[in-house]
């Protein structure tokens, strides 16, 4: 099969905001506990922060973290995880039925986050909690001192403030399943309320607002509409989540899930400009795709899980090869959109649905670790508009898609350009041509691929290394013409400079 890259230097979407290669640590099955965090674990440092787990999360160059929840965080009281740990009560917590001990807590994550090179998106607990308490941490977390909860941040150790900029009012608000879920009017009028309190205190901080938890909530699009009808002045930035699944094993649909990705950020930008459009407004909302993922495979594991257990083995999703494509095609979506979307937070980093896993003696890499690795790596500059002419499917569940996923980023500076690209189709390898004459000079430095002839394979703790990516010598440029070939299935990284 053959295909066509158009790019041009002048039509460019956005500048890529690193935030997009964010990720997310919830107290969730053994994402802390077992995962980043293990005192007495022969491979943590004095912290008890294990030292695999950083190097990885270090060599993915994650910019940005998001803390403490998802659900978690509904029914969390974050004075419990501050001060003296012998002090710290343990509590149940009721979004994952399990008891969290708080021996790691807000201070720990700051400390963490420090050491793995991330900023921290915060979330405030607005199901059991409100205005008054998003108050509270942000003022022991930002405010310099002299203050009740300034002060008991200082006393605790952490004289300098921990300056958080982003902060989440809530999560998924709108789920049945939330600790204090509320209609999408009471959650818009408590996101405002909350929001201007905070702002109030700390000018420099960023708002991000529940949007849906998912594109199929039959809420969807309603509770968009009027949240930001409630808040819009008051919030920068409205959250997305998406998990998508391979449940009928039709590798076909499932890599075309990608499109819904699309679809879903184009839907909510548009809800976002009628508000703004409703409120002759000048601001412009942001989007924030703070949880993304494939999630399914450890859905059945899940069911035997006792109760009220302490770091239980949870959503530890084992991530396939077809997965690992799926990723990149849903990667190469948020850079497309990089224009709207400017923060996104692959759910999550370690253990729990996550490209990290660990065991009591290692860390390694799952399949999906390497399209985040990198995007993450190379997908920094300016993203070009993209255009493609390719074969095209008609799939199960999303209509008709093209069988090739890509997009050109261009960082000017280095005088380098990357094409990040997919070939979803199972059973053709996809010759790729793009006219480089605006990139006089540009060669081909590096073509990495992600392929592998079972849609299968794993990577586990001892065989660590199934599914890695390989560099491959298909690509060229010849007279100002890039010419390649994308291997059936398989994901590819060309590198020019
Ligand atoms: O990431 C796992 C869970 O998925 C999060 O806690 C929640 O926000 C979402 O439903």
């Amino acid at each position: 099969k053959r295909a066509e890259i158009f790019i041009n230097q002048h039509y460019q979407i956005a500048t890529v905001d690193r935030r997009i290669f964010g990720s997310f640590i919830e107290h969730l099955g053994r994402a802390v506990y077992g995962g980043i965090y293990q005192k007495g674990n022969p491979n943590s440092d004095e912290h008890g922060f294990r030292k695999d787990t950083l190097n990885l999360v270090r060599e993915l160059r994650v910019p940005i973290v998001r803390y403490p929840g998802g659900n978690f965080v509904s029914g969390f009281s974050w004075e419990d995880s501050v001060g003296p740990k012998d002090r710290r009560p343990a509590k149940i917590d009721l979004a994952w039925q399990a008891i969290e001990t708080n021996q790691f807590g807000l201070n720990e994550f700051t400390e963490w986050s420090d050491k793995a090179g991330c900023d921290i998106m915060m979330a405030v607990n607005l199901g059991t909690k409100g205005p008054q308490d998003a108050k509270n941490l942000l003022e022991y977390c930002n405010f310099v001192g002299g203050t009740d909860y300034s002060d008991l941040r200082r006393a605790h150790g952490y004289a300098k403030p921990h300056d958080i900029k982003l902060w989440c009012l809530g999560n998924e608000m709108d789920g049945s399943w939330q600790i204090g879920h509320k209609t999408a009017r009471e959650y818009g009028r408590l996101a405002s309320n909350t929001a201007q309190i905070m702002k109030s205190l700390d000018q420099t901080i960023e708002t991000v607002v529940c949007g849906s938890s998912g594109l199929t909530m039959p809420t969807f699009g309603e509770w968009e509409y009027q949240v930001l009808d409630e808040c819009y002045d008051e919030v920068d930035y409205i959250s997305l989540h998406l998990y998508l699944a391979n449940r009928n094993n039709d590798t076909t649909d499932f890599l075309a899930g990608s499109q819904c990705m699309d679809d879903y950020i184009s839907g909510v930008a548009s809800i976002c400009d009628a508000v703004k459009a409703k409120k002759h407004r000048k601001k412009e909302i942001e989007l924030s795709f703070d949880e993304w993922n494939v999630w399914y495979h450890s859905e059945e594991q899940d069911e035997q899980i006792r109760p009220w257990s302490e770091a239980p083995h949870q959503l530890e999703d084992v991530y396939n090869f077809e997965d690992a494509l799926l990723v990149g095609s849903m990667l190469i979506t948020l850079l497309r959109h990089a224009d709207r979307v400017k923060i996104a937070c692959l759910a999550q980093l370690v253990n729990a649905i996550a490209p990290i896993m660990t065991s009591d003696t290692r860390a390694w890499r799952q399949t999906i670790f390497y399209p985040y690795l990198h995007a993450s790596t190379y997908g920094r500059g300016t993203v070009l508009l993209t255009q493609t002419n390719a074969p095209r499917y008609e799939s199960r569940t999303y209509g008709t898609v093209s069988v090739l996923d890509s997009v050109c980023i261009w960082d000017q500076a280095a005088q380098s350009l990357t094409i990040f690209a997919v070939n979803k189709d199972l059973n053709d390898d996809v010759e790729i041509t793009c006219d480089l004459r605006q990139f006089c000079g540009y060669r081909v430095k590096e073509h990495l691929v992600l392929a592998c002839n079972d849609m299968k394979a794993i990577n586990t703790e001892t065989a660590p290394n199934t599914v890695r990516p390989i560099r491959s010598h298909a690509s060229r440029v010849e007279e100002s013409v890039l010419r390649g070939i994308l291997g059936k299935h398989s994901w590819n990284v060309i590198r020019l400079e």
